[in-house]
């Protein structure tokens, strides 16, 4: 048994392509996302196909601090810790300029990608801290250090996330704690429908003609740094497709470039 890997956003994308490369190196799981059904189909295709780890899902929404407190009550009083924790739950909203952009936009990303990201660390940090031993995986971005038009706020909570990281890293030295942030550049996953509120033509053209990055890539990635042994620890780890310079820039299948 390798210990048990927390996932947030574990219904779509890259979670759940972690929760199944993780299934497969032997992890038990606590999985988590808002959308129950999808959440328990996906979890009961990884019990069929991983017979011999414990699997657990529930729905939580991560901008909710009552309720992220309420589910780590629940985790404790059943015996359910993690050692692992897999901050992934995130998204963009839009891709307007700031004098046009819709707030409640800005709101949702902000509590979910920095408030929900803080809420499931400073609840499970004093568990760690007694057991003197635990990962914190942040599923940060290669935005967490660029900006491009019409990303202002998405930029804004990875840059965030970048500095909530590396705070966290020297407050938790005194602990046997590792942290880590994962910087993918594009992933094709539901990103983009998100992004572009159900647009699935406009989320479509994000990856037409050329080759992103697939969930398994980041998630391949991922368990390479939980993987390491106990005196190593990858702080960031960039990943990009090969055809990706910077968050915009990138070669097209015919060798054309775009951005
Ligand atoms: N795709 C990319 O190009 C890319 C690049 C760099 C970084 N990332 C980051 O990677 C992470 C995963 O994104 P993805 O690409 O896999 O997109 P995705 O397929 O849309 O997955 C996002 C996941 O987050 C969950 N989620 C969203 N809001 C939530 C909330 N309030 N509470 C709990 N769960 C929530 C979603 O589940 P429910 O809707 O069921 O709650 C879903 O499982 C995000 O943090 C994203 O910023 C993505």
């Amino acid at each position: 048994m390798k210990g048990r890997a927390l996932i947030t956003g574990a219904s779509s994308g890259i979670g759940a392509a972690t929760a199944k490369r993780l299934a497969q190196d032997g992890f038990d799981l606590i999985l988590t996302a808002r959308r129950t059904d999808r959440l328990n189909l996906f979890c009961s295709e990884l019990k069929r196909d991983y017979p011999t780890i414990q699997i657990h899902s529930r729905t939580l929404d991560v901008r909710l601090e009552a309720d992220v407190i309420a589910f780590y009550e629940d985790l404790d009083r059943n015996r359910l810790m993690p050692s692992v924790l897999i901050n992934n739950a995130g998204l963009a909203a839009g891709l307007a300029h700031v004098d046009h952009a819709v707030s409640d936009d800005w709101h949702r990303m902000i509590d979910t990608n920095i408030k929900g990201a803080l809420f499931m660390c400073k609840y499970l940090i004093p568990y760690f801290k007694s057991q003197n031993l635990g990962h914190i995986v942040q599923m940060s971005s290669v935005v967490s250090r660029e900006v491009y038009p019409g990303g202002s706020v998405y930029s804004a909570t990875k840059h965030a996330l970048d500095a909530i990281h590396r705070t966290l890293r020297l407050e938790l030295l005194p602990w046997n704690i590792k942290l880590t942030s994962i910087n993918p550049g594009l992933v094709e996953t539901e990103f983009s429908l998100v992004r572009f509120n159900g647009d699935q033509a406009r989320a479509d053209a994000v990856y037409q003609d050329l080759e992103p990055l697939r969930p398994e890539d980041v998630a391949d990635a991922v368990a390479y740094c939980l993987a390491l042994p106990p005196h190593v620890n990858i702080p960031e780890l960039h990943i990009t497709a090969a055809c990706q310079a910077t968050a915009t820039r990138v070669r097209k299948l015919d060798g054309t470039l775009r951005g």
